[in-house]
């Protein structure tokens, strides 16, 4: 895929990533006045900063309305069937129909509460890369597993068959370790480099370079700064902080702050 086709496919391609994940939460009027005012301040937003908000499947189209393409949309969950009888799913396609250019997969809710193992997550994957969304997929440890000292090697379990997705899927990694969200709790930014040099080590061992990786878990206007600083984090998945449009666009614009704003991949750039 020439450069060009790559920036049409992948808005985010060279940008700090900014994903907001409503999970359940929400309603009609929210959605509306949120919408309005991310459009409304859509001017204070760096050019540098590709933002994708992950509404709940029913209020996508009414967030498409209210932003008037001022961010993207992402979807939360999208089945590995395509179409068919599979009541109560969406399809990456339907999700790509209603705008959705970006889509999570592998959340750690899906995975523990819906039992998605590694192979549903990267069938799910694919279907959105064959329906021209982008992945975006979530990975990280328990707190079980990290004070087991057993982080590198669930990374490497969840990220096993990613390499079916190909070079060219414009795929995005979100590390989330599970004990980072909701809590309040954070890994320092220094542990945060070190997890994402290991994971940009695995990717490449799957021929995956280039692949933008976000930190989440806990994200809020006061530390997003810290995490974006460092060159081994491309943006961050924002959970509960995302749901106050204000906080959302400080965290935005902790980007201002800081100076680097570019992909890297290996360890030695
Ligand atoms: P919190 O930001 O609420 O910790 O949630 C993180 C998350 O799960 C985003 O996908």
């Amino acid at each position: 895929m020439s450069r060009e086709a790559q920036e049409v496919a992948w808005p985010h391609l060279g940008k700090e990533i900014f994903v907001a994940n409503w999970k359940m939460n929400g309603s009609l009027a929210f959605v509306e006045a949120y919408g309005a005012r991310l459009l409304e301040q859509h001017s204070t937003i760096s050019k540098k900063a590709c933002v994708v908000v992950c509404s709940p499947t029913p209020y996508l189209k009414t967030l498409r309305d209210a932003v008037q393409g001022a961010v993207f949309l992402g979807s939360q969950n999208t089945a590995t069937a395509q179409s068919g009888a599979f009541t109560g799913e969406m399809s990456a396609n339907m999700a790509a129909d209603i705008g959705c250019r970006y889509g999570l997969v592998g959340h750690s809710e899906r995975r523990r509460l819906y039992h998605e193992n590694d192979t549903i997550v990267v069938e799910k994957a694919l279907r959105l890369v064959e329906a021209g969304v982008v992945p975006i997929l979530c990975i990280g440890e328990t707190e079980e597993q990290r004070e087991m000292n057993e982080t590198a090697e669930v990374l490497h379990q969840q990220l096993r068959h990613i390499s079916s997705l190909g070079p060219t899927s414009g795929l995005i990694v979100a590390y989330e370790p599970v004990w980072a969200i909701g809590t309040g709790k954070t890994p320092t930014p220094d542990n945060v480099q070190k997890t994402h040099r290991i994971i940009y080590e695995i990717l490449e061992e799957h021929g995956l370079c280039n692949v933008p990786l976000l930190y989440g878990g806990s994200v809020t206007a006061t530390n997003a700064g810290d995490f974006l600083a460092l060159k081994e984090v491309q943006g961050v998945l924002v959970g509960g902080a995302s749901l106050k449009t204000d906080e959302f666009l400080q965290i935005i614009q902790c980007l201002d702050k800081i100076s680097q704003a570019s992909v890297h991949c290996s360890l030695d750039q």
